[in-house]
């Protein structure tokens, strides 16, 4: 096992910078994910880490060990890429002993391993059979299982599950990371899908154009976007548009912010670099949006009036748009007070915003 670690990792391709000066630790057996859209950087630095890929500038280590210049067969990791690409003339018990073998580990010590990585899998008995009478998630399994064999300090991991279909991904997601936590293997694991980023990670480092926007757990990453591309890249959000009145102590020791913002007070957990006077914006998920009962709140922070300007039940959830002097404002509700709100189309209703997040806003070119 080990600690990785990156430090102003850069790889040009010509003009393009594929992946622009990454720094990360990644703690031993943490769980790390990297989430961002195609071609924000995210295979290119798994491969690096890998040996893949040689690094145009920067370090990578694990734990002390400088990695720059040590060949993929000697850096001890297990490699899961989209296609699980098992051996098809092979059986899964000669797939799993691969690793083993080519390092000629005795035939005991072999077979051994591959009887415990069939019982961690859930395959035991299944060592005869090939790779073509398996079903996808068996071969997905086995291909982990092959992975895991080695005894491999670093797991990487690129999109394994894409290939397959929705309900052998959610279920699978939940085998890799059981595994992960009971081998206590330091992950990283390449996804653009944000449900299996936030269902799987201990923590997730937003890329965006080669860089990282944010490093941090779902929490932070869903309720304090860093950036305005984080907002709007992990789930939905409403923008408003505001200038910094003032920057408070507030309860606990958590600095404020306090925004003016279309007609009404906001209050948000302040980042470090604001000012009095700065244009912001506020961002708001549309589940953070409650519909009040009346309008006795109304002036009260963070408490707007609006129409409701349409209004889609979808089932689990209601949406509306809520037209709020010109800002439309989307609303999501899931509650059973969905319920009472079905008939309010083009109804006057008071809204209050909930768990607001303010980003400084870049300056104008
Ligand atoms: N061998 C290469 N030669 C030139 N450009 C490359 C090469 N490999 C990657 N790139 C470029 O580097 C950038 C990052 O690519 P990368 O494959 O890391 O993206 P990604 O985040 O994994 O995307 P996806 O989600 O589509 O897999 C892209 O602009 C890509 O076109
Ligand atoms: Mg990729």
């Amino acid at each position: 096992m080990a600690r990785v670690t990156l430090q102003d990792v850069t790889k040009r391709y010509g003009d393009t910078v594929a992946v622009d000066r990454v720094s990360a630790e990644i703690a031993d057996g943490e769980f790390v994910t990297l989430l961002g859209p195609s071609g924000c950087g995210k295979t290119t630095t798994l491969r690096m880490i890998a040996g893949l890929v040689e690094l145009t500038s920067g370090h990578i280590r694990f734990d002390d060990q400088l990695m720059d210049n040590v060949p993929t067969h000697k850096r001890n990791i297990g490699l899961a890429f989209q296609s699980h690409a098992l051996f098809p003339h092979m059986s899964v018990a000669k797939n799993i002993a691969f690793g083993l073998t080519n390092r000629r580990a005795p035939r005991a010590e072999v077979q051994a391993k591959v009887e415990e990585m069939l019982d961690m899998i859930e395959m035991t008995g299944m060592g005869d059979r090939m790779p073509s009478q398996l079903s996808g998630g068996q071969q997905q399994r086995v291909a982990l299982a092959r992975m895991l064999a080695t005894d491999p300090r670093v797991l990487l991991f690129d999109e394994p599950l894409s290939a397959l279909d929705r309900n052998l991904r959610d279920t699978l997601k939940y085998s890799i990371l059981e595994l992960q936590r009971r081998t206590k293997k330091t992950a990283i694991y390449v996804t653009h899908d944000q449900s299996e980023a936030f269902a799987i990670s201990d923590r997730i480092m937003v890329m965006n154009q080669g860089r990282v926007e944010q490093a941090g757990t779902q929490l932070d990453i869903y309720l304090r976007p860093e950036t305005e591309f984080v907002a709007n890249f992990v789930g939905d959000n409403n923008t408003l548009q505001g200038t910094v009145r003032a920057i408070e102590p507030g309860t606990d020791g958590i600095r404020e912010v306090v925004v003016d913002c279309s007609g009404m007070t906001v209050r948000a957990i302040a980042p470090a670099d604001l000012a009095a006077g700065d244009a912001v914006s506020v961002f708001v998920r549309p589940e953070h949006i409650e519909v009040l009962p009346d309008g006795s709140r109304e002036g009260q922070d963070g408490v707007l009036r609006g129409k409701i300007v349409q209004l889609v039940f979808e089932g689990p959830t209601l949406r509306m748009t809520i037209d709020a002097d010109g800002v439309p404002l989307h609303v999501s509700v899931s509650g059973t007070e969905r319920l009472a709100l079905l008939d309010q189309a083009n109804a006057s209703v008071w809204v209050e915003l909930r768990n607001p997040s303010v980003v400084k806003n870049p300056p104008a070119v």
